[in-house]
C-alpha cells in the first residue's frame, strides 16, 4: 500500500485527479469504479477543469459507482445518481448510457443486486477503484459487520452513518435506512484502488485501516491484501498513524 500525505484537501484532490487522469490517458477506454460524498468532490472538480482545459478525454470511457440509497429515484437531489450527474457526469464527455449506478428504485434487493453484479462483469472489471473512508472504516456502505460481503447487497445503514449523512438531508428521518452497495470482493477485484480520505474525524479510522488488523468490524482493513492500493490524505487524516 503507498501512502501520499498531503498537506491539504486542495492538495489531495489534485494528486487524485491525476492518479485518474494517468489512468485515462493510459487506457481511453477504462473502467472507473467511482464514489461519492465530499472525499471525492475536490477530485471531481480537478477531472472536470482538466477536461475543460482540452487535456482529458471521457468519450470512452465507463464507470460503475460503489452504492445507491434503497428508494430514491435518480431525480432526487440527495441520490447518488443525481449526485454524479451534477458534480461529474454533466461537465465531461463520458457517455451517460456507460455510467452505472445501482438502481434504488428497484425494490426487490435480489434482483437489483443479481443485475448490478451482472453489469459490473459485463464491463470487463473495474481498472481504477475510487473509495472515500467513512468514520467508522466503511467502503462502499460495507458497515462493520461479522462477515466481509462479497457480492453486491442492501445494507441496512449503520446509526453513525445515518448521522454523518444527514447533514445532505432536511433531517435526520429523511435519510433512507438501507442502501444497495457493491460487495468487499467487488471492490477487491479492481486492478487499482485509490482511496481519498480528508480531515481529524477520519483519523481513527484510516489508522485502523491501514495498520490495525483486517476485520471485518473495520471494513476498509481488508485493502491491506490488495496489491496496488494508493491512499491520498491530508496530515489530518493521517494524525493518528501510529
Ligand atoms: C460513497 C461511499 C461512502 C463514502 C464514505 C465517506 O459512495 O461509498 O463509503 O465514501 O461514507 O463519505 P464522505 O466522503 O462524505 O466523508
Amino acid at each position: 500500500m503507498k501512502i501520499v500525505k498531503t498537506k491539504d484537501y486542495e492538495e489531495l484532490s489534485r494528486k487524485a485527479a491525476n492518479f485518474i487522469a494517468a489512468q485515462v490517458i493510459m487506457k481511453p477506454n477504462c473502467v472507473l469504479g467511482l464514489a461519492t460524498g465530499s472525499s471525492p468532490m475536490g477530485t471531481y472538480k480537478q477531472l472536470i477543469q482538466m477536461y475543460e482545459n482540452g487535456d482529458l478525454d471521457f468519450s470512452n470511457v465507463s464507470s460503475v459507482n460503489l452504492d445507491e440509497y434503497k428508494g430514491l429515484n435518480p431525480e432526487n437531489d440527495q441520490s447518488y445518481r443525481y449526485f454524479m450527474n451534477t458534480n461529474f457526469f454533466d461537465h465531461i464527455n463520458i457517455e451517460k448510457c456507460r455510467t452505472f449506478v445501482p438502481n434504488g428504485l428497484e425494490p426487490d434487493s435480489d434482483k437489483c443486486c443479481a443485475e448490478y453484479d451482472q453489469i459490473i462483469a459485463q464491463t470487463g472489471g473495474v481498472d481504477l477503484q475510487l473509495l472515500g473512508l467513512g468514520r467508522n472504516g466503511h467502503i462502499g456502505f460495507n458497515e462493520p459487520s461479522d462477515v466481509f460481503e462479497s457480492k453486491t447487497h442492501c445494507v441496512d445503514l449503520a446509526p453513525s452513518t445515518i448521522e454523518a449523512n444527514k447533514r445532505f438531508f432536511q433531517s435526520e428521518a429523511d435519510v433512507p435506512r438501507q442502501a444497495y452497495t457493491m460487495g468487499i470482493r467487488s471492490i477487491m477485484m479492481a486492478k487499482k484502488i485509490l482511496v481519498v480520505v480528508s480531515g481529524s474525524d477520519k483519523a481513527d479510522a484510516l489508522a485502523k485501516a491501514i495498520c490495525g488488523p483486517i476485520t471485518p468490524q473495520v471494513p476498509a482493513s481488508v485493502l491491506q491484501l490488495h496489491p496496488n492500493v494508493v491512499v491520498v490524505a491530508d496530515e489530518a487524516a493521517l494524525s493518528k498513524m501510529p
